[in-house]
């Protein structure tokens, strides 16, 4: 049986826009489709507002017609390069085009473009489940035109291109990334051919700008299983070009017959537990990223094994760079993103010790807002197949969890500020900017994290005074 029923698909045309555009359609006796993503969100059940609209003929005079029969009649943006036009209206954005042929030259995305006919228009479409388009014309409205079998496709899980796939791939190498994300997002299998082409094609994604690969790729991680889409990644040869830094961290080295983790799979089984947890990208980036220092800091140290000193630090070095050259933030995100990244391993080392108050309050202190987010990265990152062990983490980060929670309503460290600062401390010893006020500055925080004193102004103030009196320092008048 098919699970998407194109017997009925007449009543999935629900929004009143198609019959809008219908009996304009009908009345400038123009050939008229809706195209591409929206018919599949449809079958799919993924409710979208973005619609594509093709016409056998100018879609620009068409979006202008539509445009005048509807109240209100929005603004026609009209994009001339691109032969396309587009309406917001309502909670809708629908964008209208020319049915077209296009042909692509090897070095740009840019295809020379002609008008062409429907057909011409689905052949040049990435996927089979993207080229499915329902007629709006009089009595063939909700007509499927189908002619790759993307419902087919669709039923059975599959990404295919319609045409050879080296044509198709090499046509638009956006499309590489395309066929990854989508298999990941829907959790579909790509077709082999398709699968082998992507392999074939991996070169040509270095014409595709970093934004356009960035936008792909953030959809992989927020997809339901991101692993999916980093293997795929790996074994087509695409991370190697797009993210070498977690390529690098594929493979297990041995010294005297003993290796270590494989830092790829763990990762990216990271990212994966993270995801009923969290859907902060920026969390699952950190996830991506934590141990991305571990190839760099690998030592095998006789007697101890394995070790990758420092990894969260270098990692802290590296997100930089990275993020400028896959043009991601360069802004709070990225230190909330080194933030986790450096503070990764504190709670479990917290973990395995006795759980000071002081230890605990630090921690509060450098995560601030982010605690539990760092809480939630560090419970993923136990990806061991030991289940004693799991457990032992998971019971240690719950006394870790209320130990957080305690300290917290006693002290209030989430976001500290001084209950003395540096304008006081200036005010009281009659001081200009100096060295003196740091170190007093300093020396009150210390003392309120190692739990000498309360994180309130009278113990700060007395707290100060005598330690101002130790370093030789008179209060005014
Ligand atoms: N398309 C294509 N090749 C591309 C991008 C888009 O053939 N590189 C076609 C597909 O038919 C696609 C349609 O244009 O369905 C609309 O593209 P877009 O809005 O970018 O993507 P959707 O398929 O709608 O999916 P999503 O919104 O999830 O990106």
């Amino acid at each position: 049986m098919l699970k998407y029923d194109f017997c009925q698909m007449n009543s999935k045309l629900k929004e009143k826009i198609f019959k809008d555009i219908q009996a304009v359609a009908d009345r400038v006796e123009t050939e008229t489709y809706v195209i591409g993503g929206y018919v599949r969100d449809l079958f799919l059940e993924r409710p979208s507002k973005d619609i594509d609209i093709v016409t056998i003929g100018s879609g620009i005079d068409f979006a202008t017609e539509v445009a005048k029969n509807l109240k209100p009649r929005p603004r026609v943006n009209v994009f001339k390069n691109f032969g396309t036009a587009m309406l917001k209206y309502k909670d809708l954005e629908i964008e209208f085009v020319g049915a077209r042929k296009e042909s692509y030259q090897r070095n740009s995305r840019k295809p020379i473009v002609e008008d062409g006919t429907l057909e011409d228009d689905q052949n040049r479409r990435d996927f089979t489940i993207n080229a499915m388009a329902f007629s709006l014309n009089g009595d063939r409205f909700g007509e499927l035109v189908d002619p790759f079998n993307g419902m087919d496709d669709l039923n059975n899980k599959i990404i295919r291109t319609p045409l050879d796939p080296d044509v198709t791939f090499s046509d638009d190498p956006l499309r590489i990334m395309r066929a990854i994300r989508f298999a990941t997002q829907f959790d579909f299998e790509i077709e082999d051919e398709t699968l082998k082409a992507i392999a074939r094609n991996k070169d040509r994604i270095k014409i595709v700008s970093a934004e356009r690969i960035i936008e792909e790729l953030n959809k992989i991680i927020m997809a339901p299983k991101p692993s999916k889409g980093f293997r795929l990644l790996e074994e087509t040869g695409l991370l190697e070009i797009i993210f070498p830094e977690l390529q690098n961290m594929k493979g297990v080295d041995k010294v005297n017959g003993i290796g270590h983790k494989d830092n790829f799979y763990h990762t990216i089984e990271v990212l994966d537990r993270l995801v009923p947890n969290s859907d902060n990208l920026w969390l699952r980036w950190s996830a991506l990223l934590h141990d991305i220092a571990k190839p760099k800091t690998k030592r095998f140290v006789e007697g101890l094994g394995w070790t990758f000193h420092a990894h969260n630090f270098v990692g802290v070095k590296m997100i930089p760079k990275i993020f400028k050259r896959m043009k991601l933030p360069l802004n709070e995100k990225m230190k909330y993103v080194q933030k986790m990244v450096g503070l990764h391993m504190r709670p479990i080392v917290l973990s395995e010790d006795i759980v000071t108050d002081s230890a605990v309050r630090r921690l509060l202190f450098e995560a601030g807002d982010d605690i539990d987010d760092l809480m939630t990265l560090c419970e993923a990152d136990i990806t061991s197949k030991n289940p004693e062990k799991v457990k032992r983490y998971m019971k240690n980060f719950k006394v870790v969890r209320q130990k957080l929670k305690e300290i917290e309503e006693k002290d209030a460290i989430r976001n500290f500020q001084p209950p003395v600062d540096g304008d006081l401390i200036m005010e009281t010893f009659n001081l200009s900017p100096c060295r003196e006020v740091g170190l007093l500055k300093d020396a009150i925080k210390e003392a309120i994290l190692d739990g000498e004193i309360h994180n309130n102004y009278e113990e700060a103030f007395a707290f100060m005074m005598k330690k101002a009196e130790e370093m030789g320092l008179k209060p005014k008048g």
